[in-house]
């Protein structure tokens, strides 16, 4: 996720904006950059890298002044390099912005602009803002006005920042899904994207809300609302967080904080790629393979740990909904078996969160030899993977913090089921099921705040089972993969031995280990494979086996079997895995606390294996 820092008051900006930037290193970010106004001139200074080498560069030292703004970039469109870091500026290099979010009209405005003679110098999203403020400006509006007629043609999720050599004693900031906070200091302010920055100066922050316009000189500042352009009076909160707990945004773990931020992954996932009406999504990045895509026969699935269980939800969804025929492999084993691959009838699909895994890798290197189509959904712009696979998806669920993945496993079943979707809709798939996918889709962020809000109970759960030394986790068809994941996440954060199955399999051996000390993690929402989970458990009961279940919301019949259940809301059953999922990561989260486990850092792991 990008970090934004803005400072205006009486001390040299750099040294503020610099350590702000520190502050937000955490968030995970590519470039970084800086524009300070001195003598009514804005000069800027940008860099590849770290933060601590754009405070040791030549040019920081030429930056004075007391008011600047400042950004470090987590990449979304257009690779790293110099020219796509922020601050970006407009024809005239005399209006700056840093923007965190997304602008999913950029291209339809920048052709508006470049036909206007605007000259873009970057490939991103928001450079396009500069020229906006610039077009208003010319047309003899001052800075808010110019920003605010801006924001008003943009079209997605921003928190930006704006400076210009016209009004230089004015910072205006906006948000709309993106957060941005004021800190109120004595003839100072400093405006960030969380706290982190902010609470070096003051405790005194004011947060804005999607929709508000700030505007700040060094004696005071504004806020109104973008729409009914009427000034909002708002109280500044006393911010009590320490550094660390404001860079886990108040949570204990950065983990936590990941699996809360669910909601919003999953509408940043889905942001400006659904269309309802038409039954349709919209996926860029597949645009150069469209047709080759509609031409494929089979497809071929290839992650590891994590990001290969994702693979297998996906597999049962494509299967199902596109009618192809789906393998999912682990690439560790797929690059060293004899996969039979036909140019043009398969394509290879390869899930990677770090877009580094080795094996991962491997797997399209192969695919690539053997003159196979090769696809990535990715979560990290510009990764080895995003730039060898022929096409892909990205996440755009911000940099994943925790080691154990859970935001951007999520935002892989989402991306997963939008790629289902398009290939459906390319086959046999109605307009009819396409509507009904993508209206249930929308659903899924509010579906996962109502789950969220059990996380009390959940704990408690937790607390009566956390003692037992080993736990099976069993799902049928779409929640089998769900049960093998939530056995993972347990094991890697709790080291509690725990192993994922197919409820089905139980019989054939497995059903050995049940007893009153081995309890069962059921998944067993009230889907099509409803009916066989049941007399799975029943088959655990007879042998005292305890049960936990998730369930579907209203379902009366299980509580009669299970000793907990815990409630999921109803959905399509092909996307029951992004609800059933979440539980299990909470019942994992609180195993691993419960035992005192570096829950971020677990033993022995490592974020991104680039290793075989
Ligand atoms: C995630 O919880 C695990 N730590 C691990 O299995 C991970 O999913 C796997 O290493 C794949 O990583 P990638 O998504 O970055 O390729």
């Amino acid at each position: 996720m990008c970090g934004i820092v803005g400072y205006i008051g009486k001390r040299e900006a750099a040294s503020v904006l610099l350590d702000g930037l520190k502050r937000l290193e955490y968030r995970g970010y590519d470039s970084a950059g800086i524009a300070i106004l001195k003598d009514k001139r804005i000069n800027v200074a940008k860099i590849v890298g770290r933060v601590k080498q754009l405070a040791e560069s030549e040019r920081i030292r030429a930056l004075q002044g007391t008011t600047g703004i400042a950004h470090t970039r987590w990449a979304t469109h257009g690779k790293p390099s110099e020219r796509n870091a922020h601050p970006h500026g407009d024809c005239t290099s005399t209006i700056f912005v840093v923007h965190n979010g997304i602008i999913e009209n950029y291209k339809e405005l920048k052709q508006n602009l470049e036909q206007e003679g605007h000259t873009f110098t970057s490939e991103t999203d928001t450079e396009v803002i500069a020229h906006l403020v610039e077009k208003f400006k010319k047309e003899g509006n001052n800075l808010e006005t110019s920003v605010k007629k801006s924001l008003k043609l943009m079209k997605g999720a921003y928190a930006i920042l704006v400076m210009a050599e016209f009004e230089p004693e004015t910072l205006v900031a906006a948000r709309l899904s993106s957060p941005l906070r004021i800190g109120i200091g004595t003839n100072e302010f400093i405006i960030a994207s969380d706290p982190s920055a902010i609470l070096n100066y003051t405790q005194e922050i004011v947060t804005l809300r999607d929709g508000e316009i700030a505007v700040l000189e060094e004696d005071g500042y504004t806020i109104s609302s973008l729409e009914e352009n009427r000034i909002i009076d708002r109280e500044a909160e006393q911010v009590e967080w320490d550094l660390e707990q404001a860079e886990k945004g108040g949570f204990a773990h950065f983990m936590l904080k990941e699996i809360f931020e669910q909601p919003e992954t999953i509408e940043n996932s889905l942001r400006g790629r659904v269309m309802v009406d038409e039954g349709l999504v919209k996926l860029g990045g597949l645009d150069a393979v469209k047709e080759e895509l509609r031409q494929i026969e089979r497809l071929t699935i290839v992650a590891c740990g994590t990001a290969y269980y994702a693979g297998l939800v996906g597999e049962y969804m494509i299967e199902e909904y596109a009618g192809i025929p789906v393998e999912t492999c682990i690439a560790s084993e797929f690059r060293y078996r004899k996969p039979i691959l036909i140019p043009k009838k398969d394509a290879v699909l390869v899930l990677s969160q770090s877009g580094e895994t080795a094996d991962t890798l491997a797997a399209v290197s192969e695919a690539k030899e053997k003159g196979i189509l090769s696809l990535g959904i990715v979560n990290v712009i510009g990764s080895t993977i995003a730039q060898n696979t022929d096409a892909g998806i990205y996440n755009h669920a911000g940099p994943e913090i925790g080691v154990a993945s859970t935001k951007v496993f999520v935002s892989q079943l989402t991306v997963l089921a939008l790629f289902t979707l398009f290939l459906g809709r390319q086959r046999q798939m109605s307009l009819t099921m396409g509507k009904r996918i993508t209206e249930e889709l929308l659903k899924i962020p509010d579906h996962v705040r109502t789950i969220l809000e059990t996380d009390k109970s959940i704990f408690e759960i937790t607390q009566r089972y956390v003692n037992y030394p080993d736990f099976f986790f069993l799902g049928r068809k779409y929640n089998y993969p769900i049960a093998l994941e939530g056995a993972l996440k347990l094991k890697e954060i709790s080291y509690i031995h725990a192993e994922g199955g197919s409820s089905g399999e139980l019989k054939h051996g497995p059903i050995a280990m049940i007893d009153p000390n081995f309890p069962s993690i059921f998944i067993c929402p009230k889907d099509s494979v409803y009916e066989k989970n049941l007399s799975n458990m029943e088959e655990v009961k007879a042998r005292q086996g305890k049960i936990i279940a998730v369930a579907t919301e209203g379902d009366d019949e299980i509580q009669k079997i299970a000793d907990e259940v815990i409630f999921i809301p109803k959905t399509l059953e092909m996307l029951t895995p992004l609800l059933s999922v979440i539980p299990l990561q909470l019942f994992a989260y609180h195993a691993a606390v419960l035992k005192g486990k570096d829950v971020d850092k677990p033993r022995n792991l490592a974020k991104s294996v680039t290793v075989e």
